[in-house]
């Protein structure tokens, strides 16, 4: 688990999935490895996630987890179809409990000390800050990074292009998340010429030095 949280740092980008149509997953993963970012949260908000997590895992070169995971059932599911972490909106035991029993990865979303007492409670250290954007975004990670010295974020939600810097800035962050690099209306197109330059983009704002 270490070892893929240190994956998904290096990578500094988490994209956000959100997929109708599980025929969409190959294409999709292959625009991602051809941008340079083999990474991909495929979230449960569509009945498409399991057979896409499977699509995408089965290739072997793609850090490959599941969000919008809300249950343990759902934890079992994602598992099931090859998921090697597990992204939740808020903080559940149920769900970080049923991760540490399959020894993937959980990571849940925090925005406030408490939640973050919460997950450090649970044994974990390292939060997905989310919405982001409306829970302070950077100023406030980097006040709860004083208190939780030993905590990283992934930030998520309302993250994109303009903003990115001011999150990967802070020593406290992993990761950012975010679905602009894998548009839902340029998916359903069938665009993911699209999806590779926006990811090849997003590749290189991320790796530059920060302005
Ligand atoms: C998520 O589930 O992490 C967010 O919906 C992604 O947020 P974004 O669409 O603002 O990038």
């Amino acid at each position: 688990m270490a070892d893929l949280l240190a994956q998904l740092s290096a990578a500094r980008l988490v994209p956000v999935v959100v997929l109708d149509d599980a025929a969409d997953a190959a294409p999709l993963a292959q625009a991602l490895v051809d941008g340079g970012l083999p990474v991909a949260e495929v979230t449960f908000r569509t009945a498409a996630a399991a057979d896409a997590i499977r699509a995408m895992a089965d290739r072997g070169d793609m850090l490959v987890g599941a969000g919008t995971v809300l249950t343990a059932e759902q934890v079992d599911t994602a598992v099931a179809a090859g998921a090697s972490y597990v992204v939740s909106p808020g903080t559940s035991r149920a769900v970080v409990e049923r991760c540490a029993e399959h020894g993937v990865l959980a990571l849940p979303g925090a925005v406030t000390a408490t939640e973050i007492q919460a997950a450090l409670e649970l044994g974990l250290t390292t939060v997905k800050f989310f919405p982001a954007g409306t829970s302070g975004g950077a100023p406030a990670i980097a006040a709860l990074a004083a208190p939780f010295g030993g905590v990283r974020f992934v930030p998520t939600g309302g993250v994109g292009p303009k903003n990115l810097h001011e999150y990967l800035a802070l020593p406290a962050v992993a990761a950012v998340g975010g679905s602009w690099m894998v548009p839902k209306d340029r998916i359903a197109a069938g665009d993911f010429a699209a999806v590779r330059e926006l990811t090849a983009e997003a590749v290189a704002l991320a790796g530059s030095p920060v302005p």
